[in-house]
């Protein structure tokens, strides 16, 4: 008997994960190590049986009808899925694996790291030794200082797994408390004695926002200018969740006209950021390429959980992570 095919579209995955797929399945893996491009991804997907994706692939209603109608498993290797067209999988009752919950401490980590990075100037701070900065000053009573955590009153946009699990983290910290928004209050908001509050009353009050809700339609520039005008001037943004959920150009106003202090960004727009884009320039923001997740543990179980979520489902049995 035939067997069913799969679309990898990275051949940098974690031999792990293609030993799974490879046992039950006819594997195409990409070569690369930088993301399939379109016109490979429409030419290979065609007649595939299941995709293994990942973050950087768009799928949309183009590439579904060149896979045609056999496809029926995507198994995306994340637990954010706005490069999915979740309408049109749908319409074509395609069954969707995703990785959540094992990324949760990695990403919960990495977000404190680049709270404590922003709060406490550490890339400015570094770059003074190589700029000659330090040399002329050598200590300076307020050379740079930053806000610290201690008293920080801190908003979590998106109190879900991630956000809950950067909550416990930045507890010992001292802060003086968490708030949170989101579409419904959370009982599990209780761990962290956190508070539920509009986004409103978050941005305003917040001396530290940060945010862990999806991109989708009503997240999409949840922060313009506006809400930038309304922030606290003393607030840091840390964003580690989509680029989209942020209007970009207000953010960049914001950073550079004082409306706010600083930001964190693990996600911007797009992605990659072009080298010499203005965001780049700004001292007050503190840029990382995107690596929530990245711990080598993390992305060895997200791999292997993405290809047995694909084995899963093409087996007929329940996927490890479905998400339709
Ligand atoms: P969860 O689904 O556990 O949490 C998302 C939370 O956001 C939920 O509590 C949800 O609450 C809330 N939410 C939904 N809509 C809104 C809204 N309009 N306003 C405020 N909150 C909202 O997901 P995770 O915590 O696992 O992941 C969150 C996101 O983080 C992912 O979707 C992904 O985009 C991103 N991510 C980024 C990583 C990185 O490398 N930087 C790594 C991993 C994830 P409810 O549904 O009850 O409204
Ligand atoms: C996700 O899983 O959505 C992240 O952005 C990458 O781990």
């Amino acid at each position: 008997m035939n067997k069913p095919k799969v679309l990898v579209t990275r051949g940098d995955i974690p031999k792990s994960a293609v030993s799974i797929l490879e046992e039950k399945c006819e594997v195409e893996l990409m070569p690369d190590h930088s993301p399939i491009s379109r016109i490979d991804l429409l030419n290979k997907i065609s007649g595939k049986d299941a995709l293994f994706c990942l973050l950087t692939d768009k799928i949309d209603h183009e590439v579904l009808d060149k896979a045609g109608p056999q496809l029926k498993i995507i198994g995306t290797m994340s637990v954010g899925y706005d490069h999915l067209d979740m309408n049109e999988i749908k319409k074509r009752k395609i069954s969707v694996g995703y990785t959540p919950n094992v990324l949760t401490a990695a990403t919960a980590e990495l977000t404190v790291a680049l709270t404590l990075a922003t709060t406490r100037r550490l890339f400015e701070a570094h770059d003074e030794i190589t700029n000659g900065g330090w040399a002329k000053c050598a200590w300076g009573p307020l050379w740079m200082c930053g806000g610290g955590l201690v008293g920080a009153k801190v908003g979590i946009v998106g109190l879900g797994s991630i956000g809950l699990a950067v909550a416990k983290r930045l507890l010992p910290f001292d802060i003086a408390k968490i708030m949170y928004c989101g579409r419904q209050e959370k009982p599990e908001a209780a761990q962290v004695s956190g508070e539920y509050v509009t986004f409103d009353h978050l941005i305003k009050e917040s001396d530290v926002v940060i945010i862990t809700c999806p991109l989708n339609d009503a997240t999409r520039n949840m922060f313009g200018p506006a809400q930038f005008a309304s922030m606290k001037t003393n607030a840091v943004l840390i964003n580690t969740s989509r680029g989209g959920v942020v209007d970009q150009s207000a953010l960049v106003h914001a950073l550079k006209t004082g409306q706010i202090t600083a930001a964190g960004l693990d996600v911007m727009t797009p992605e990659p950021l072009p080298v010499d884009h203005e965001l780049t320039q700004l001292k007050n923001c503190v840029l990382i390429p995107h690596i929530g997740s990245a711990t080598l543990q993390t992305r060895t179980t997200m791999a292997t959980m993405t290809a047995q979520n694909i084995v899963n489902a093409l087996e007929g049995k329940p996927m490890p992570a479905q998400l339709c």
